[in-house]
């Protein structure tokens, strides 16, 4: 089982992509947790431009959460919202509706900020626009505040945190997992 870790942030030492790796920490035998590192090469969204061949970045960026059995979304908050580079990247694949690869996936939101409220109001809205694009969005949070305090520089994460990181994790894996019918 693969999960796709998609991270809001642009940054080299992004706290959300350590948040990502965490996350990984979590994850049973058998699951494997893949970084996604193409939000940068992402171009504007354009309609005329949403043609088939789509842009190299784009496709690459569909076809690895078509590859993925469910994803995991780390974002910081940009002034009450979510990133515009990842709303952006959002809206790219969130097109054709009908067969976007979106559609269908679990997914779950987690987030970080320097802040007090963890990139809350982000994720929220995150998990409003993942909805919108047809995704099974995880009823599972976490907001780490004050992200220099919580996130170590080698990859440790404060225990409460980590708690509820572990969570998400297993949530999103529950709702991954082909669910099994009981015999009539
Ligand atoms: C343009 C901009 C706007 C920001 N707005 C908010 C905000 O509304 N709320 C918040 O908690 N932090 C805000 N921050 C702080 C970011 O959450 C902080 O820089 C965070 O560490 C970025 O995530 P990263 O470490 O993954 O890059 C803002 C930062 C920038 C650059």
């Amino acid at each position: 089982m693969k999960i796709l870790g998609v991270s809001g942030s642009l940054r080299a030492d992004s706290h959300n992509t350590a948040l990502l790796r965490c996350a990984a920490r979590h994850l049973p035998e058998g699951v494997e947790l893949e970084v996604w590192d193409g939000l940068r090469d992402v171009p504007p969204y354009d309609e005329d431009d949403d043609v088939d061949p789509a842009p190299q970045a784009v496709a690459a960026f569909r076809a690895a959460l078509a590859g993925a059995d469910a994803v995991l979304f780390s974002t910081p908050e940009y002034n009450s919202s979510i990133p515009g580079q990842l709303k952006n990247a959002i809206d790219w694949v969130s097109r054709p509706f009908a067969s976007n690869p979106l559609r269908n996936k679990p997914v779950a939101v987690i987030g970080s900020s320097t802040g007090m409220f963890g990139a809350m109001w982000a994720q929220a809205e995150l998990r409003k626009v993942l909805a919108a694009t047809g995704a099974r969005v995880v009823d599972a949070e976490l907001s780490v505040p004050k992200a220099q305090a919580h996130l170590g520089e080698g990859g440790s994460l404060a225990p409460e945190h980590d708690e509820g990181l572990a969570g998400v994790v297993s949530a999103l894996l529950e709702e991954t997992r082909p669910k099994v019918t009981a015999a009539a």
